[in-house]
Parts: structure tokens; C-alpha cells; sequence
């Protein structure tokens, strides 16, 4: 098994099974499962600003150096059971580490970039991949999940109300105001959809707040650090900076994890 194998036909919605190198329904839609693991299940050309193959060099290079390592445990330690699904993936670094605590689970990584769900799918054994855009339906029977993730990436709730067994969890992480402050004074970065701790659950009627945490910091970061950090977000499409200090990174946060309303 894999995550493969709990997806569902993006056309029909009927369930998907896989045969040697292809996802089929019963309605006779056929996927191909590429030669690096993953299927586009997004049955158009991906928007302009999905995350480009350098875009998610510099995340994993960022990620690479450890400094969101704290939101990777508090994210891995929220998820249950053992169909997990992150949306808005990336690199899959935050669904690997789910895995990683969780060694009876199998995850699944959506991205509604070409680029990204290539390297989620090799982000860890137990991992599978898939290109899908969380604004449309997603490519996943009802009540298949027991953990959907949602880490700096767009969320729909009622998509994920849908596709979570009933008692089903979702993973939020959010950036907080603080985050990345310094830098993004100095280097006139780009919002990354930060926002106040309670719009995050007003977004999220119904849900039940099971657990909340808030991450901080504050450490001194390399040039090369701070150059990938820049890198890897929306400004790789408006233009980086010639030269870049090294700088402080401020971390600020927030990791809530919520039951699906169904659960009642
Ligand atoms: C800020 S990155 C976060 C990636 C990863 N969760 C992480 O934190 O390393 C946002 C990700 O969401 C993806 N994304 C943007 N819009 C999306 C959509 N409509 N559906 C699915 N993924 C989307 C981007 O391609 C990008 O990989
Ligand atoms: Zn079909």
C-alpha cells in the first residue's frame, strides 16, 4: 500500500486503483505514474506561480539547516493514525518527519506544482505524491484521512472536512505577524499570508481546537541561509537581491491541530 492507493479519480471521483505503472478508476480514466513516483492528477497545466524546481532547491537547503526543525515535531507530533495527507506540500519535508513518528503510516503529499510533488515523493519511504491544487476538489475519496497537514500552504476547510474520517485531524501551521519580521523589513519580502492566531480559527468554523502551540525565535543566520530563505518563497518571481548579510531570523509560529467537525 501506499498513498497512492487511497486516491481517487479527479475526474469521475470513483476510487483509484493502481497497476504496474498506472492509476485507473472504474470508469476507465487511467494516470500515469511518472518514472520519479508521482501522478499529476491535476488535469490542467499548472498555474505560473506554482512553486519552480529552484524555488524548492533553496526550501530544501533552508530546511536542510534545522531552524524549522521545531515546527516539524510539534506538526508530527499533532498528526494520528495512519493515512496521512500533507496539501501544499513542497519538498515533503514536513510529511517526512510525520512519517518518521508515526512508523505504521503511510503519508500522501499534494502540491499543485509539477516540481514539488517530484520531490515529495522521494522525501521518505512511506511517502507518495500528487499533483493537485487544494482550491479545486481534491483527488481523494470521503472520509479517507485520518491527518490532513496544511503547512504555510493554502487550506479548504471544506475540502478537508470531506476527505477526513469523521474524529479526522487537521494540522495547521501558520506564520504569526513576527514571523520572519526582520527579514522581510529588510529585504522587502513578500507577506507569506501571515496572519492574526485568531483568524486562523475563525477560518475554521466548527472546528474543535485540540491542541495550540506557539513557536518562537530568534537566531543569527549565514548570507547563504538568508539567500535561500528569499529564494524559496514568492519573491523568486519578482526578483531576489544582488547581495545578501547575514541577518536575524525571527521565528514566530503557530501549530494548531483541529478536529474535523463531522466528529460530532
Ligand atoms: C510556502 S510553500 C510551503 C511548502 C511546504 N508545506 C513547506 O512548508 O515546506 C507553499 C506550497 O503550496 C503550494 N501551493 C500553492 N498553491 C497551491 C494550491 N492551490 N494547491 C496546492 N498547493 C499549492 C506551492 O506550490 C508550495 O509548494
Ligand atoms: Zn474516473
Amino acid at each position: 500500500m501506499s498513498g497512492l492507493d487511497w486516491t481517487a479519480c479527479p475526474v469521475c471521483n470513483l476510487p483509484l486503483s493502481r497497476r504496474d505503472h498506472v492509476l485507473r478508476c472504474a470508469d476507465g480514466h487511467s494516470f500515469d505514474i511518472a518514472r520519479q513516483g508521482y501522478v499529476n492528477l491535476l488535469g490542467r497545466t499548472p498555474p505560473a506561480n506554482a512553486d519552480t524546481a529552484e524555488m524548492l532547491d533553496a526550501r530544501a537547503r533552508f530546511l536542510a539547516a534545522g531552524h524549522y526543525d521545531p515546527i516539524a515535531d510539534a506538526v508530527a507530533a499533532a498528526a494520528r493514525g495512519t493515512r496521512i495527507a500533507e496539501v501544499g506540500a513542497g519538498t515533503g519535508f514536513y510529511l517526512a518527519r510525520v512519517l518518521d513518528a508515526h512508523p505504521d503510516a503511510e503519508g500522501l503529499a499534494t502540491d499543485v506544482s509539477v516540481a514539488a510533488a517530484k520531490r515529495a515523493a522521494r522525501s521518505h519511504p512511506r511517502a507518495a505524491a500528487v499533483v493537485a491544487d487544494t482550491w479545486a476538489r481534491l483527488p481523494l475519496p470521503d472520509d479517507s484521512l485520518h491527518t490532513v497537514v496544511c503547512v504555510f500552504a493554502p487550506r479548504n476547510p471544506a475540502e478537508f472536512e470531506r476527505v477526513l474520517r469523521p474524529g479526522g485531524r487537521l494540522v495547521v501551521a501558520q506564520p504569526l505577524p513576527g514571523h520572519l519580521a526582520g527579514l522581510r523589513e529588510r529585504y522587502g519580502l513578500l507577506g507569506v499570508g501571515e496572519d492574526k492566531s485568531e483568524r486562523l480559527a475563525a477560518s475554521l468554523p466548527g472546528w474543535d481546537v485540540t491542541s495550540r502551540g506557539r513557536l518562537t525565535d530568534r537566531v543569527e543566520i549565514p548570507a547563504a541561509v538568508v539567500a535561500d530563505l528569499i529564494a524559496m518563497g514568492p519573491n523568486a518571481f519578482h526578483g531576489l537581491p544582488d547581495h545578501v548579510e547575514d541577518a536575524f531570523l525571527d521565528v514566530d509560529v503557530e501549530v494548531i491541530a483541529l478536529v474535523s467537525p463531522t466528529a460530532a
